[in-house]
């Protein structure tokens, strides 16, 4: 299939970039260079030994979407490019409604307009918000967001949802975990602007001495070891989870479907320190603080669904993502 990926050249894009092409996809880029770098393009070729095109161009910019629409026949669309940070959605809530919503709506102006039906979108669990029901399955009910940025996550299914309803169009939401770790070969992984919001950048950066120490977001949960719990994925096994998805969008029969993508398995700060600690060799600095506000206590997915029903499931454990997130990070300063 010939598939336009948006957000291409970063995180979770660049390593699905690569997947498609080892599964012989034919892939277009559009990104805008917002959140990642133009050296992630050689990357992907160095390590699928496949070139791609690539369009520095903002999914909002309708007329270079027509363009590209009109240049190639896509069979499917795959929508990463959106803001992703929780805490600067809070400060910036309009730059996120413009960039997540404005562009998903651009982007499905042009599949219309250009007759494209395929689209895999980038969900998140954060949709689920704070429940009692563990592990969440893709019935749990949504709750209304806590943040401008899952706000976004929320209204843009909606609105797929609904285009699908009304129109000959396929699409799958894909509810992403926690996604960490890099590829395996060191060449791409997450490049995080500035002080990193999410735990493991921050592990890595504290290890390699960037970051003076972690401070562990409270250990009075109720949970095994008092601090919070997440079902932490690795993102090449994320990749993997949209190959597999477009691939059954093209044969489902009903317009919309939705996957939790985790692994299943819950795990604690503490023992996320702990694995890091294993797969590096090196003790980590960290101390216990105060609980960040707006953090859930627990969740982890029910990946039953994404199992049975794409074939899919995780190869790799909490000790490969610390493993591959701590070469990426000693990678990136040399
Ligand atoms: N944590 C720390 N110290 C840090 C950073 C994080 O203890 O310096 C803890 C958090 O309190 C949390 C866990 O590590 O318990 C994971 O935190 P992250 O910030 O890495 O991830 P979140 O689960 O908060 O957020 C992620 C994505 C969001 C998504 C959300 C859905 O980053 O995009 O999951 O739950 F919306």
């Amino acid at each position: 299939m010939k598939i336009l990926v948006t957000g291409g050249l970063g995180y979770i894009g660049s390593h699905t970039v690569v997947e498609l092409q080892s599964e012989g996809h034919e892939v277009v880029v559009v990104d805008n260079l917002n959140n990642s770098k133009i050296v992630v393009k050689e990357r992907i070729v160095g390590i699928s030994g496949k070139t791609f095109e690539l369009l520095v161009a903002d999914v909002n910019d309708t007329e270079a979407l027509d363009g590209l629409f009109q240049k190639h026949v896509f069979d499917g669309v795959i929508h990463f490019a959106a803001h992703k940070a929780v805490g600067e959605s809070v400060d910036l809530p309009v730059m996120y409604y413009q960039n997540n919503v404005s562009g998903l709506i651009s982007l499905l102006g042009a599949m219309e307009k250009h007759k494209v039906s395929n689209l895999i979108f980038s969900s998140s669990c954060t949709v689920y918000g704070s429940t009692e029901v563990l592990p969440v399955t893709e019935s749990t009910s949504i709750q209304r967001a806590e943040s401008p940025y899952g706000t976004t996550k929320i209204l843009c299914e909606d609105i797929i949802t609904d285009y699908a309803k009304h129109k000959k169009f396929r699409s799958i939401l894909l509810r992403y975990f926690n996604p960490v770790g890099a590829h395996p070969s060191s060449q791409i992984g997450e490049l995080p602007l500035g002080v990193p919001n999410n735990l493991v950048p921050y592990i890595t950066q504290t290890a390699a001495g960037i970051r003076k120490e972690l401070t562990v977001f409270g250990d009075d949960y109720e949970t095994k070891d008092g601090t919070c719990i997440r079902d932490y994925i690795h993102v090449v096994d994320l990749a993997k989870a949209h190959v597999k998805a477009l691939e059954y969008s093209t044969k489902m029969s009903q317009n919309v479907d939705v996957f939790n993508v985790g692994t299943g398995n819950g795990n604690t700060v503490l023992e996320v320190i702990k694995a890091f600690e294993k797969a590096s060799g090196q003790d980590l600095n960290y101390k216990i603080g105060p609980r960040r506000g707006g953090d859930i206590e627990k969740i982890w997915a029910d990946t039953a669904k994404v199992s049975d029903v794409l074939g899919w499931n995780a190869q790799y454990d909490i000790n490969d993502m610390m493993k591959h997130a701590w070469s990426w990070q000693i990678g990136l300063e040399k």
